[in-house]
């Protein structure tokens, strides 16, 4: 495709969507993915993606996150198809594993000891049952706005009435050790462990929220969480699925300068590989090596797994790729904010190069800084998963709640094509949206 035509629906995708909604609840395979039904990709490769009807996109959702390296990165996926020659899940250790955790340790420089997973959600849940078990206690602190994964202990819906779980089928009192503070606010998080006194075993946190808005933390914030926790005796626990080896090679707690207890990796630790991790102080990883705590799983540290960290740390490592990603981020933001003031159109662009947010704002307000999940809801949300839909058309991948993730193979090409793109989109939303 060509930077000025629009994605044009086949019946590739039609054909499937009609078979997968027989067979595949919603049509998919994930409840994030409801919004996506009717399309089907056929490949990816680096920074561009190709649907079953031969349209190309630029693609800024990288599955999820994962896709860092960009798609298909060949040395990753070279390392992981040498060794699977060898085997798969051996319910034994083998080299690799030890090998992709020393890596992933060096990476990400303060943490003693990692376990590999599956899944972030597991990798949270193991980091909650390693602080209880560490504390005696079993309160958290957690913030508005922030998704640690979709079991019944973790997922919340937030309002300005608090929390509630976050889907039918989820027992309430699941939740009911957890104190939830708005993000970015100290004082917030000092006031819950005096009224909570001896009582929280965890303070939990994306250091860089990204599931609500792409919202940095205020300078000094994440380092009075660290004082806070140090004080009361509760374990800093930063979930990095997001962020981690996104925004520095040792992820948050690097770029942000503060060091955590444990720390919560997936996502981009593996190359689009699945794989997470749980990192952090000895004395914690300790209770699973003694047999205190359980950490189990069948495919934990598989061949596929410690193969595809073991590459990407080698590939971040070898060629860091932070520059670059800082680079095209940082161009793109810009480009996106000029062309919403060409059309007239108060688009919001917020966050950090590897990782930012596209809304708008309501007409008429005043260009706002959005530093929690209440301040990003005087956004005009709704309008910019209308627009996502334009921009999928136009041919830019990116997910409907406003995240954009750049990769390590984003180069000029797909900044130029996703600018031309972009500016085609929102002219065809602005005249969409005449009255
Ligand atoms: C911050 C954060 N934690 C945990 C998870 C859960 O990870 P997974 O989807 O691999 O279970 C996610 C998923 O998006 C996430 O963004």
């Amino acid at each position: 495709m060509t930077a000025d035509q629009a994605v044009r629906p086949g019946t590739g995708a039609a054909d499937l969507a009609a078979r997968a909604a027989a067979v595949l609840p919603g049509g998919v395979s994930s409840n994030v993915r409801l919004a996506t039904a009717r399309t089907f990709f056929e490949r990816g490769s680096g920074p561009r993606l190709w649907d079953v009807d031969g349209n190309e996109y630029v693609d800024y959702l990288l599955g999820q996150g994962p896709a860092f390296l960009g798609h298909a990165h060949p040395q990753v996926n070279g390392a992981v198809t040498t060794a699977v020659g060898r085997g798969m899940v051996f319910g034994a250790q083998h080299a690799l594993e030890v090998e992709a955790v020393e890596k992933l340790l060096a990476a990400v420089g303060w943490a003693d000891m990692a376990r590999l997973g599956v899944s972030g959600t597991e990798a949270v849940h193991a980091a909650l049952r390693l602080a209880r078990a560490a504390t005696g206690r079993r309160k958290m602190i957690g913030f508005a706005g922030q998704y640690h994964g979709w079991l019944d202990t973790v997922l919340m819906a937030h309002g300005p009435d608090g929390h509630r779980p976050g889907s039918a089928g989820q027992p309430p009192q699941y939740l009911a050790d957890w104190v939830v503070a708005p993000f970015n606010d100290a004082e917030a998080v000092q006031r819950c462990f005096e009224e909570h006194p001896g009582e929280i075993a965890a303070v939990i946190i994306e250091p860089m929220m990204c599931n609500s808005g792409a919202i940095a933390p205020r300078p000094g914030f994440l380092a009075r969480l660290r004082e806070l926790c140090t004080a009361h005796g509760a374990v800093l626990i930063f979930d990095e699925v997001v962020t981690g080896f996104r925004l520095a090679f040792g992820g948050a707690a690097q770029r942000f300068g503060v060091t955590p207890d444990l720390a919560l990796y997936g996502k981009a630790v593996a190359g689009g590989w699945p794989v997470a991790a749980i990192a952090g102080r000895r004395e914690l990883l300790e209770l699973f090596g003694t047999g205190k705590v359980n950490h189990s799983g069948t495919f934990n540290a598989s061949v596929m797994a410690a193969a595809a960290v073991s590459a990407t740390m080698d590939v971040l490592r070898e060629t860091p790729p932070y520059v670059s990603v800082e680079e095209h981020g940082t161009a793109l933001m810009t480009g996106l904010r000029g062309i919403g003031e060409r059309h007239g159109v108060p688009l919001h662009v917020q966050g950090l190069p590897a990782a930012f947010h596209v809304s708008f704002r309501a007409e008429g307000a005043p260009p706002t800084d959005v530093v929690d999940h209440a301040s990003l809801q005087s956004l005009d949300l709704a309008r910019y998963t209308r627009f996502s839909r334009t921009l999928t058309t136009h041919g830019i991948w990116v997910a409907g709640r406003g995240i954009w993730y750049v990769s390590a193979a984003h180069g000029p090409a797909e900044l130029a094509d996703a600018l031309e793109r972009f500016d085609r989109a929102l002219a065809a939303h602005v005249a969409e949206s005449r009255p």
